[in-house]
């Protein structure tokens, strides 16, 4: 399995011919320790970005449900979960290199097994590797909210990016979305909505996870920002 980072930049992959993305590059410095982490540990972790259409059993060596969290920024919650939940394998989608090389070294220092990467744009991850009616659940915590009117199209969460999701998931498979940004909320309740195929799911049973407070999410409340949770089932 070979590093996947180099197609973050997406030249002669697909990726490369999306015109509007959600993020932009704003890969920082790495720290030495990150820098080492990505080096010796995305090879265990990565999954490489050639890999087709992921056979999860092949990939975890188990058939147990499959979460997917995109963005997971410096990877504390991913890393959390992982360690909470055993029973359950997790696809981390994340194009930011420090915080990859951050999650890394704390799922190595837990030995996790039930955790795999990809650094690359989530929206051609959930093109072109997620198998259809896969997943148990798919999370968004804290997208960036691009809050400037100009920047709306950037929003990862549109129509498209609903469409594909409704067609990943299992029959009642969870969407999980979080943000402390009320226009951005307001958005993706409209767009969730107009979808149709949606629920809010405001019964939780089946689903085991309390989302552990996120970095971004701090910062939010640092400044007075209310969080919304929005929860969906597919119906
Ligand atoms: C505002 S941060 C939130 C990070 C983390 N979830 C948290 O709550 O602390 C959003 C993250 O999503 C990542 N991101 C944005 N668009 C992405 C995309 N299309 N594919 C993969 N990652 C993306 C960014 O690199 C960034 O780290």
């Amino acid at each position: 399995m070979t590093s996947s980072l180099s197609g973050v930049t997406g030249s002669g992959h697909r990726a490369g011919c999306r015109s509007v993305r959600s993020f932009v590059r704003r890969d920082g410095r790495l720290t030495v320790a990150q820098r080492r982490a990505l080096d010796e540990l995305l090879p265990r972790y990565a999954i490489d970005h050639c890999a087709g259409v992921l056979d999860f059993a092949g990939l975890f060596g188990n058939s147990h449900a499959v979460v997917v969290e995109i963005g997971f920024g410096s990877g504390s919650l991913l890393a959390r979960q992982a360690r909470h939940h055993a029973e359950v394998n997790f696809i981390g989608i994340e194009v930011y290199r420090p915080g990859v090389g951050h999650l890394l070294r704390l799922l190595d220092e837990q030995d996790s097994r039930n955790v795999r990467i990809f650094c690359l744009d989530a929206m051609d991850v959930l093109e072109n590797h997620i198998p259809p009616r896969s997943l148990f659940a798919l999370w968004l915590f804290f997208p960036d909210p691009w809050p400037k009117k100009r920047h709306h199209k950037r929003r990862i969460v549109n129509p498209e990016f609903v469409e594909r999701v409704a067609g990943l998931l299992l029959p009642d498979g969870v969407l999980h979305i979080a943000t402390d940004w009320s226009d951005y909320a307001r958005h993706i309740e409209a767009v969730v909505a107009a979808d149709g195929r949606f629920a809010i799911a405001n019964d939780r049973t089946g689903y085991p996870f309390v989302r552990p407070q996120t970095r971004f999410e701090q910062r939010g409340l640092r400044r007075g920002y209310a969080i919304h949770d929005l929860l969906y089932r597919l119906s």
